[in-house]
């Protein structure tokens, strides 16, 4: 066995494909410690900058002195305390929804959830570009999956048809992001929810890159474009603009009733720490205020200009302007790209490369995140770097 894992390792390395972890020994922010280097951040998820948020680290502390560390038990046994309630009925309120409920990760989220929405014989489509925990949630599903090709309205109506004729009277579930994880683009959300309405299907939106980006106090992109009522099953994470961790689902009071007794990685797992549950809080408290959205605009600010500076490449001249504060700049070659992460990090840069199978062969790219704690004067140096490097 241990022979086997060292020579597929040795393969992946010889691709450039094989991944390490790197220990990061300060807080998240604009700026990181890496073996007692600062480097400016372009690398993390943390779009308004909470993560490090005063507010929230004595949300989370005041919690601890209440409720302790641990949650002891999943939600269904003794788990469910205080603050997890009091966050699911902000998010419901923030999100306008009857209900919420949350869950410890995104990927647990996608995979209790989906399994609670389809079964055996149902049908699932699924944008081709949506992240692996979707993928897997579809998977595990034991459902008909098909994939339609990135934001390509016309084969979905077309797998519609298909899965309207083949398999009549079956639930039919649409899944896909709103910001698309590693290529920064928006789902034509509106076409969308037009489809689903006429096949009578259901639509699943992740917001995980939207919320605290996209909408009025950063409600994600169907509050943006005023189509929530029509979004069936609201996905999104408290770990990315939300600077904690943990994901949810807003929908239906009847739809979260559901899933509290179907899906299996919320009944089969210990609550999130109820700090975290009441850093969450905070973050969801600070994003409906006005400061929350003055820092939202502020992120606008901070994306525009790297739109701005950074350098075109024949792969993003199409992006004329910025759908989110995710910048793929595209090389081609994996290990291009890790020549060139490798060769911002020495100037002092930690921009991520991101390669084969989290993307297609080929399109191998740096992932450069833009937040509103990064100073205007950082983003010039990256600019001016890449430009230096390429
Ligand atoms: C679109 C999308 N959905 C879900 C997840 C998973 O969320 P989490 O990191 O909270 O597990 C991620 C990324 O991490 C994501 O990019």
């Amino acid at each position: 066995m241990r022979d086997f894992f060292a020579e597929e390792l040795e393969a992946l390395r010889k691709r450039a494909l094989d991944r390490h972890l790197r220990e990061i020994t300060s807080a998240q922010g604009p700026e990181v410690v890496i073996a007692g280097r600062h480097f400016i951040n372009f690398s993390s998820n943390d779009y308004l900058g909470l993560a490090n948020d005063p507010r929230l680290r004595e949300a989370a502390a005041s919690a601890i002195d209440e409720f302790g560390v641990g949650a002891g038990a999943s939600r269904l046994i003794s788990g469910t305390q205080s603050p997890h309630l009091r966050l699911e009925r902000a998010l419901a309120k923030w999100k306008a929804t009857e209900a919420a409920l949350c869950f410890s990760s995104g990927y647990s989220t996608a995979l209790g959830t989906i399994p609670a929405l389809v079964t055996k014989n149902d049908v699932v489509l699924l944008d081709k570009l949506c992240h692996a925990s979707l993928i897997d949630g579809a998977k595990l599903s034991g459902a008909i999956l098909r994939v339609f090709p990135h934001n390509h309205v016309g084969k979905l109506e077309s797998h519609l048809e298909w899965a309207r004729g083949e398999h009549p009277g079956t639930r039919v579930l649409i899944i896909t992001e709103s910001v698309f994880s590693m290529d920064g683009d928006r789902a034509p959300l509106r076409e969308l929810v037009e489809l689903t309405k006429r096949f009578d299907a259901s639509l699943m939106l992740d917001e995980a890159h939207a919320v605290g980006v996209i909408g009025p106090n950063g409600r994600g992109l169907a509050a943006a474009e005023n189509v929530s009522e029509e979004v069936d099953i609201q996905m999104g994470t408290l770990s990315k603009a939300l600077g904690t961790s943990g994901a949810y689902i807003c929908g239906s009071r009847v739809l979260i009733e559901w899933l509290i007794n179907r899906a299996r990685s919320f009944i089969y797992s210990t609550a999130p720490a109820p700090a975290i549950a009441a850093a969450a809080l905070a973050a969801v408290d600070f994003l409906s205020s006005h400061q929350g959205e003055e820092r939202r605009l502020l992120l606008w600010e901070r994306i525009r200009l790297m739109q701005e500076l950074l350098p075109r490449t024949e792969f993003n001249e199409k992006h004329v302007a910025p759908c989110s504060a995710i910048f793929p700049w595209i090389v081609g070659g994996e290990q291009t790209a890790l020549n060139l992460a490798a060769a911002l990090q020495s100037d002092g840069f930690l921009v991520p490369a991101i390669r084969y199978p989290t993307v297609a062969k080929g399109i191998a790219r740096l992932r450069i995140t833009v937040t509103a704690a990064h100073e205007e004067a950082q983003i010039e140096a990256l600019c001016e770097a890449i430009k230096r490097r390429r």
